[in-house]
């Protein structure tokens, strides 16, 4: 513990000499840098290694060819409980040139942006690594959104190219990724291609001059490609998330900074040993998947298991059936796989060995204490490392967590910042709280994995992330620090809501409900929920003459709009929504009846009027 402190205090102090060292040991540069941070937090203009040059997919594959390329990538863990392939890096390798002769018979360029709407199909890793090897720029769409979200995400990134599948298969059911993407591309004038994997084997239509199957153009393309040599600031990706306001953001990564320090804290969080087995259970689709099943693991050379399943197909096992099969040392996934696993018992846990794991980490939202102890005591059998990882998608990485064998944990908190990380809680008005506080959790510095704009709009960047607290990374995070200045992450502060490990912004859903004739006024605030964490709960203020049916009809809507992990948990009906004399609507309110708390509303005296407050509490009283 003391050897922690000692670099992290270093690491602060003599900041650009330590990320500089590390970018010069852990990557592979075709030109190596010479400096570290350049610009910062006042002008938005941060960079990192700036003169250095490099490409994504050699650090991913050509380097690790040597001296092991027979050693396993990826371990894909396919739908069906006990299929396993496993990928060499040489294979690996092979797979992605070919992808890259493929994207670039097609027309792709350096700087073109892919939009990936794949299912987890070893092709959704292939067509990433291929793009980083052109220096093309992955958008990957979660293969879960509805055909508008796609449409919406294909569009703002001016994409060219998709590719996608004919189904998905998840739990044993099929998704129908090309009949959605088409709906979607329909609306894309940008697109002229769509290549197709063959996974389910389903008929689906092909349009001709556009829909391509990718197996044999894949099978004649050469197994060679030169990596193009990009520089270190290059967009690798952008990847969609929601925040407060408007459509959801194109959140933009480097190419240098977010390579080194995805690998750099999957190795440390992870106590990553030669030939361990990871294992995150998460989808690419989100950040979580980008940076700790594909790029972290394989710039350091480790073997990554891509689950395409869910954590009850066939059944409660399913997690530890992987963990047996594999002998998977290290473990992530998110609280609310957790809760929904802890919710069957221990005796699904207790069916298969787990004497192989050794790290288990959890991801997405805030942890309670007993969830963390269950997962610690049964999963890990009180002798595994728990690591509780606090990141966002905009922190490319993850930023503050307890390292396996050195920071003593407490069950419930993320612990302490990784090095080179300077955590800050501001009050309302940005005053730093120092010591034992509660407030606005917020970044004193940048970090090389830190995103570096909003797809463009750098105004929006500057606006979301710097405009509240000026000089500051704000991250939309409430938190407690504690006496020995451990870090109690207690959820967001801002109107986006974490529905099982998902962002969602509520003005999003409230967009689309509102768009139904039969909606007058809608407010949307989160919910406890047993296993999602936080439920989607939905205040209306109907407009005349809509019957029983209307709230099935508001459900549709949103699972048409945005996709199935938006559809709302509750919707209730009221005479109107408690708005200020100004207009605004009083949400703290909203809030707390939706949790059930009648009583401490706080003042209310503000109220256009007050009397909506108490039809709002019959309301939700009488629906228990
Ligand atoms: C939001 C970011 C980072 C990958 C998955 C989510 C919440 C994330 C934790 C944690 C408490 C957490 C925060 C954050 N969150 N990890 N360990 N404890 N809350 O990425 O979709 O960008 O969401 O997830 O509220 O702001 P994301």
């Amino acid at each position: 513990m003391q050897d922690y402190k000692n670099t992290y205090e270093e690491s602060l102090s003599n900041n650009d000499a330590f990320w500089l060292e590390k970018a010069q040991q852990r990557l592979t540069w075709m030109r190596p840098p010479s400096v570290a941070l350049q610009g910062g937090f006042k002008d938005l203009d941060f960079t990192w290694f700036a003169d250095g040059q490099l490409n994504a997919s050699v650090q991913c594959l050509d380097r690790h060819l040597a001296a092991q390329g027979e050693k396993t990538a990826i371990i894909w863990a396919k739908d069906e409980p006990g299929e396993y392939e496993h990928i060499s890096y040489n294979d690996l390798h092979a797979r992605v040139c070919r992808m890259a002769n493929l994207l670039q018979s097609q027309g792709v360029e350096r700087g073109d942006r892919v939009c990936l709407y794949l299912p987890m199909v070893p092709e959704l890793a292939v067509a990433m690594l291929a793009c980083a090897r052109i220096g093309a720029i992955h958008s990957i769409v979660f293969a879960g959104f509805s055909a508008a979200a796609l449409r919406d995400r294909i569009v703002d990134a001016q994409c060219a190219l998709v590719i996608t599948a004919d189904e998905g298969l998840r739990g044993g059911k099929r998704v129908p990724l090309k009949e959605i993407t088409d709906a979607a591309v329909e609306q894309c004038p940008c697109v002229e291609t769509v290549l197709v994997v063959k996974r389910s084997g389903a008929k689906v239509a092909m349009k001709p001059g556009r829909d391509r199957w990718i197996a044999p153009l894949l099978s004649a393309a050469p197994a060679r490609f030169e990596p193009v040599c990009m520089n270190a600031e290059d967009p690798l990706f952008i990847l969609y998330t929601s925040g407060s306001t408007g459509q959801p953001k194109g959140v933009q990564h480097s190419t240098a900074g977010y390579m080194l320090y995805a690998g750099f804290t999957h190795e440390m969080v992870f106590d990553l040993r030669p030939d361990d087995v990871y294992f995150c259970a998460a989808d690419i689709g989100w950040v979580t998947g980008h940076t700790y099943i594909i790029y972290g693991p394989l710039a350091n050379g480790a073997t990554t298991v891509m689950f395409e399943s869910t954590p009850l197909y066939p059944n409660a096992s399913r997690y530890w059936q992987v963990v047996e099969d594999l002998k998977v040392s290290s473990f992530y996934t998110a609280p609310t796989a957790i809760r929904a696993i802890a919710c069957e018992g221990d005796a699904p846990v207790l069916a298969h060995d787990r004497s192989s794991l050794r790290v288990l980490g959890t991801v997405g939202e805030p942890i309670s204490p007993e969830v963390w102890q269950w997962y610690h005591d049964c999963v890990g059998e009180g002798r595994c490392s728990v690591v509780d990882t606090w990141w966002q998608t905009e922190t490319g990485g993850i930023l503050i967590s307890p390292l396996p064998g050195v920071t003593p944990t407490k069950a419930g908190s993320a612990t302490l910042p990784l090095f080179g990380i300077e955590p800050l809680l501001v009050d309302d008005e940005g005053m730093e709280l120092p010591g034992e506080a509660s407030g606005n959790l917020c970044l004193a510095r940048s970090w090389p994995g830190q995103a570096r704009t909003i797809y463009g709009d750098h105004e929006r960047f500057a606006k979301t992330y710097f405009g509240r607290f000026p000089g500051r990374y704000f991250t939309g995070d409430g938190c407690r620090r504690d006496a020995d200045g451990y870090y109690w992450i207690t959820g967001r502060v801002d109107d986006v809501i974490n529905v099982s490990g998902h962002r969602l912004g509520t003005a999003e859903v409230e967009a689309i409900l509102i768009a139904h004739p039969g909606v007058a006024e809608a407010a949307v605030v989160g919910c406890p929920h047993a296993i999602k964490g936080t439920g989607i709960y939905v205040y209306i203020q109907c407009a005349d003459g809509f019957g029983d049916e209307l709230e099935k009809a508001l459900c549709a809507c949103v699972r048409k709009a945005i996709g199935g992990i938006a559809v709302p948990d509750t919707i209730q009906r009221v005479p109107g929504l408690p708005k200020t004399r100004s207009g605004k609507i009083m949400r703290r309110i909203l809030r707390q009846v939706a949790q059930g708390n009648y009583t401490d509303l706080g003042d209310v005296s503000t109220l256009a009027d007050p009397s909506v407050v108490s039809a709002i509490i019959a309301g939700h009283a009488g629906q228990k």
